[in-house]
């Protein structure tokens, strides 16, 4: 056999299976506070925002921020924004004259305080440009503002910052997104019970669709991915004395009333006699919803966590 197969399988399998989620990035838009700016125009804090105009040139040059020329002695820092929230895996720090000279780097957590996500004790003086990207875990926290740290005192001289930008994502890994939520399937076969528990095991609920919109994009999606699997979602029966009964959204407490039909021809099924009060995408029906027994283990599952 050719011995390339297995190897094309593999990348296939990964492709497949992997999430392809291409992360988004932004420049910062806003220049929140700063110690010093070398003046209020060419050189300012604001210099800072948007993508870089000087980089990949090492020069001091106009349209970086630089710091106040008496106060070369010390540490400087600069706090920008940016237009949203991401869960961040990467920061790039466009560095273009007096490189190596960010001594920390802090983010916003969830009560407003600056967290250290970087720090060195020493600056060093690297003389060409650089797209500084430091080491960082994955934040579990969204993330639109940073505070970034410049010890001038080593160079004596300006530090100048082309730009800087964060790579992420709109889902807390590993919940990747699909449309305007976000969302995790789990192939593992469990009862709609033991699926409901957990989600909330990990932060998130039992998936929600209270659009049709949306049951169709995961629809297309699970067509796509060909599993032969059913999976259940958050939808449950509250009444089966009800004919066709009442079909709620289960989430956090609250229950929404199922606002469209999207069965497949002939269920749901389910009798007072015989419970099927859990839906499901339904893989023998091209992932039409189904109702089902709430415990029997006939299913993998989806979750869904809040997004921003
Ligand atoms: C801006 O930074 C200065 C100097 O560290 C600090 O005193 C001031 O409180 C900061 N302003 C805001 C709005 O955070
Ligand atoms: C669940 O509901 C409670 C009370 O209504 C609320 O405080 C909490 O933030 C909600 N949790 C989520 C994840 O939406
Ligand atoms: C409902 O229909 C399904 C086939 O789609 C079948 O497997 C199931 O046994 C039926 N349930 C009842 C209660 O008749």
């Amino acid at each position: 056999m050719n011995a390339r197969i297995p190897l094309l399988l593999c990348v296939w399998t990964f492709l497949s299976f992997q999430e392809i989620q291409a992360s988004i990035r932004l420049w910062a838009s806003e220049v929140t506070n700063f110690s010093t700016q070398h003046n209020s125009g060419s050189h300012s804090a604001k210099q800072v925002l948007g993508k870089p105009n000087v980089y990949p040139r090492y020069t001091e040059s106009p349209g970086t921020w630089a710091q106040l020329g008496n106060q070369l002695d010390r540490v400087h820092f600069i706090e920008v924004k940016f237009p949203r929230k991401l869960y961040v895996s990467k920061i790039n720090i466009y560095e273009t004259y007096n490189a190596g000279a960010v001594v920390k780097i802090s983010v916003k957590d969830g009560q407003n305080q600056w967290v250290d996500i970087f720090s060195v004790n020493h600056a060093r003086i690297i003389r060409r440009a650089r797209k500084f990207s430091p080491q960082i875990k994955r934040f579990i926290i969204p993330v639109d503002e940073l505070r970034i740290e410049v010890d001038c005192s080593v160079a004596r001289d300006y530090v100048e910052i082309d730009a800087v930008e964060i790579v992420g994502d709109i889902c807390p890994s590993p919940f990747f997104q699909i449309g305007n939520s976000c969302y995790l399937i789990k192939k593992d076969t469990v009862s709609a019970d033991e699926a409901f528990a957990r989600c909330l095991l990990i932060g998130g609920y039992l998936a929600n669709f209270e659009t049709l919109e949306e049951t169709m994009l995961m629809k297309d999606k699970l067509i796509k991915m060909s599993t032969k699997i059913s999976y259940f979602v958050g939808g449950r029966n509250i009444n089966r004395k009800k004919q066709g009964g009442d079909w709620r959204w289960i989430k956090n407490g609250t229950m929404t009333q199922m606002k469209y039909f999207a069965f497949g021809t002939g269920e749901p099924n389910g009798t007072d006699q015989s419970p099927e009060d859990c839906l499901m995408f339904y893989a023998a029906k091209a992932y039409a919803f189904n109702d089902a027994n709430c415990r029997i283990k006939n299913g993998g599952y989806i979750c869904e966590i809040q997004n921003m």
